[in-house]
């Protein structure tokens, strides 16, 4: 792949669970990204920044050689990397709160099972063999791990394997083939990755402000702009009842002695409840609002 001088790569998956996810994320992070006509690359508008269209399963090689500084991939493909390789080579910067999935070995549905016990001497196909070697060497099980690059979910049906361990996220693809889920091996979501390779000082200044924009575009995930009146004497107990709120804003109200609007950032979800015992507690018209960019 051509090395471009003073550009930063991000590598995200081409297509697939995460490459919308990817995309929205660096989007609203302010990154302009063109719809290129080649395939394998995205170039940003107003950054210094290449986004690379890869396999999932590719993105942790090339994070780890510094072929790309970032990348945005599975807990999963990445921790299935980790285990091949004897040093870590590149750094989990966050999670990223999307791609939500899990790992689990699957047996055909009405199959008896009652403990990984069950397990012992079976064959189990999976397109992750050392996940879910270390996970049976952990339950002290013997099994045979067939490894298959694809189309885990067939290989009961087709006499491969009695049991599969695959990447569950609805759960659709395992009740298309008669599957249950029957152990987790492995929570999945989708994070930032960073290589451990030296980067040069150009490329730097443009990952900081990467990261900080990703971090602002993260510290809104689920925070809340709330907005209410209150008289005075109920400030103190309003205040202890915003979750995630240490000091609000208190602004008199204009023609109103002894009342105030009371502004907060809930780091929190702010839930109906809450907003039940703040107006128990006095507070009256009461807005939450949705936080749409933020930086500390
Ligand atoms: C996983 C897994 C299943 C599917 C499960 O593949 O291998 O095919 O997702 O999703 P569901 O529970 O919503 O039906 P993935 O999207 O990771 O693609 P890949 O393994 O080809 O990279
Ligand atoms: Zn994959």
């Amino acid at each position: 792949m051509p090395s471009n001088g003073a550009r930063l790569h991000i590598a995200i998956q081409k297509s697939g669970r995460l490459s919308r996810y990817s995309r929205e994320l660096l989007r609203e992070a302010g990154l302009r990204i063109q719809s290129g006509k080649n395939d394998l690359t995205a170039r940003v508008d107003n950054f210094p920044i290449d986004l690379m269209l890869v396999r999932d399963d590719d993105i942790p090689t090339f994070v780890a050689d510094g072929v790309c500084e970032f990348g945005i991939v599975g807990r999963n493909v990445l921790e299935e990397f980790a285990l091949g390789r004897k040093e870590e080579r590149f750094d989990v910067i966050a999670p990223l709160g999307f791609g939500h999935c899990a790992l689990k070995l699957a047996a055909p549905r009405g199959a008896d099972y009652d403990g990984a016990q069950c397990l012992a001497g079976q064959r189990i196909a999976t397109s992750y063999p050392r996940l879910l070697g270390a996970w049976l060497e952990r339950q002290g099980i013997e099994a045979r791990v067939v490894r298959m690059s694809g189309a885990v979910e067939l290989a009961p049906r087709l006499g491969i394997a009695g049991f599969v361990c695959d990447l569950v996220s609805t759960g659709s693809t395992l009740e298309a083939n008669n599957l249950a889920p029957v152990e987790t091996v492995l929570e999945s979501e989708a994070v930032l990755v960073r290589t451990r390779m030296p980067i040069d000082e150009a490329k730097q200044r443009a990952a900081d402000n990467l990261l900080k924009r990703i971090d602002g575009v993260l510290a809104t995930q689920g925070s809340k702009y709330i907005m209410m009146n209150a008289p005075e004497d109920a400030l103190a107990e309003i205040t202890a009842i915003l979750p995630g709120v240490e000091a609000p804003s208190v602004i008199p109200l204009a023609g109103r002695p002894g009342h105030f609007a009371l502004h907060a950032v809930c780091q929190e979800t702010v839930f109906w409840e809450t907003l039940h015992d703040l107006k128990q507690a006095g507070a009256s018209a009461i807005l939450v609002l949705p936080i749409e960019k933020m930086m500390q």
